[in-house]
């Protein structure tokens, strides 16, 4: 509508849309207490268990609990430095399995980035939760095996769905009719998550309870471990349960939509291909280019106001749900030159300045990690594994677009915003064969 802000009557709900960087900073930053709610709806309801988690929560003592749980426990400075091996070990898996993919042929490997990416992503945050990667055998050259296919696959179908709109999240009355098919995929989905998460969060709080554990080895231990002033568990059986769901939607959609479109982005621009592998120190601006460009939401989550409130000369009426455009932001042409122009030196400019070119974004001028009270809390790792994602796979291999393709099509799907297609790319190893000597002989031979 070619607006900076909008307001759109649904059910009894005013839902407003902001596609400008100082309306969204009023909203973020000065006004950030009245609009740090969330809003109930049937896609929350599900996955949080009634609403027992962080971000998915409205205001209130269960949000403050468990944000102070995340920003304390799971995602501190400590609690990061605690995890680096286990995130260096599925770092090198991700290396060990594109060399795989590449020992068919001198010509090298065709590898499909998207599974690479969500692999990788899923492995990592299993492996700092559960203390393994896989939940079943995998497959020989280290790729996915049915159940972790299964298990990214209800991922997505969730990040897709969870905010995306319902029409029984505005007439109530219409809930259980299941019109647009949302609940059904929602609640499938969920279901798979919980299959294979339930049983292992279970043996693990049974295992404490029976003293057969004493110190914690992974994030699902520090989660079952938290005890009150009283000495009794922080956290209940399902507090538990969803909050580990939260945490697979949380950080596995945003690190390997990045790569996709980052890495198609640069094999159309040879040019930044090699800039990025020159230049690994910053390869971070890459990351922002295409987080700026490929949002993998294109709204961020709803915040809602908890009073009536003006924004500029708007006025806002309480229980409002606002969601502000990351395209809106980031191709936004009175912020950007070029706005569609994938175009990572950008963002390096600070670094010419002397300054480190972080993801967080003060000014709003695009929406990566959000801001004030509903703020990622995940954004050192979060940030680290977008960067590792892209920095071993750069570093480790050469990329190239397969013979006869010509160029990447960079259309996004209709209605999401991943690739329409997996990006495929031919890999070949570019590092002496000795470097690679994490490699078991079984796996590459
Ligand atoms: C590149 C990776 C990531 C990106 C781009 C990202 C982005 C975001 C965004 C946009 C929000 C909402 C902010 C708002 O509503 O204003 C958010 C919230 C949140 N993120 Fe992240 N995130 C990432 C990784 C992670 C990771 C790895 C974790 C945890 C393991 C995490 C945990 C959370 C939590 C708990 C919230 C909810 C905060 C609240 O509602 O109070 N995120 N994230």
């Amino acid at each position: 509508m070619n607006t900076e802000i909008a307001c759109i009557r649904l059910g009894n709900s005013h839902v407003i849309p902001v596609t400008c960087p100082e309306i969204s900073l009023q909203i973020m930053r000065k006004k950030d207490a009245i609009f740090a709610s969330r809003p109930l709806t049937m896609a929350t309801d599900v996955l949080s268990k009634g609403h027992l988690t962080t971000i998915l929560s409205p205001l209130g003592d269960q949000w403050r609990k468990m944000k102070r749980v995340m920003v304390s426990e799971i995602l501190s400075r400590e609690r990061h430095r605690w995890l680096h091996e286990k995130r260096v070990e599925e770092a090198d898996n991700l290396v060990r399995y594109v060399l795989n993919q590449c020992k068919n042929g001198d010509e090298g490997g065709l590898v499909d980035l998207r599974l690479v990416g969500r692999h990788y992503c899923c492995n990592v945050m299993r492996k700092l939760i559960f203390n393994r990667g896989y939940l079943g055998e995998g497959k020989a050259d280290g790729g996915p095996g049915f159940e972790e296919e299964e298990y990214i696959d209800a991922i997505i179908a969730l990040v897709i769905h969870l905010y995306s709109f319902c029409i029984s999240d505005y007439w109530l009355f219409l809930r259980g009719l299941d019109l647009e098919g949302h609940e059904k995929i929602v609640e499938d989905a969920t279901r798979v998550l919980e299959k294979y998460n339930n049983p292992i969060i279970e043996a693990r709080i049974q295992q404490w309870r029976d003293g057969k554990k004493h110190e914690p080895q992974d994030l699902l231990d520090v989660l079952v471990s938290l005890t009150d002033d009283n000495g009794t568990p922080l956290l209940s059986a399902d507090e538990i349960k969803a909050q580990v769901n939260e945490i697979m939607i949380a950080a596995v959609d945003n690190p390997s939509n990045n790569l996709e479109w980052a890495l198609a982005e640069m094999l159309n621009k040879p040019h930044t291909l090699q800039k990025a592998r020159d230049e690994l120190d910053n390869v971070v601006g890459k990351h922002r280019e295409a987080f700026r460009l490929h949002s993998v939401a294109p709204f961020s989550p709803p915040h809602v106001s908890v009073t009536d409130t003006t924004v500029g000369d708007y006025f806002i009426p309480k229980g409002s749900h606002v969601i502000v455009s990351r395209v809106g932001l980031g191709r936004n042409p009175n912020v950007w030159d070029d706005p569609g122009e994938f175009k990572p030196e950008r963002h390096l400019q600070d670094c010419n300045k002397g300054e480190e070119v972080v993801f967080e974004e003060p000014d709003l001028r695009l929406f990566t990690f959000g801001r004030g009270r509903r703020g990622c809390p995940g954004v050192v790792l979060g940030s680290l594994m977008t960067t590792m994602l892209l920095a071993r796979l750069l570093q480790g291999f050469d990329w190239s677009i397969q013979t006869n393709q010509g160029t990447i099509d960079l259309c996004p799907g209709r209605g999401v915003a991943f690739l329409a297609k997996p990006l495929l790319a031919v890999a070949k190893p570019r590092l002496p064969p000795h470097v690679y000597s994490f490699s078991t002989e079984s796996e590459i031979q």
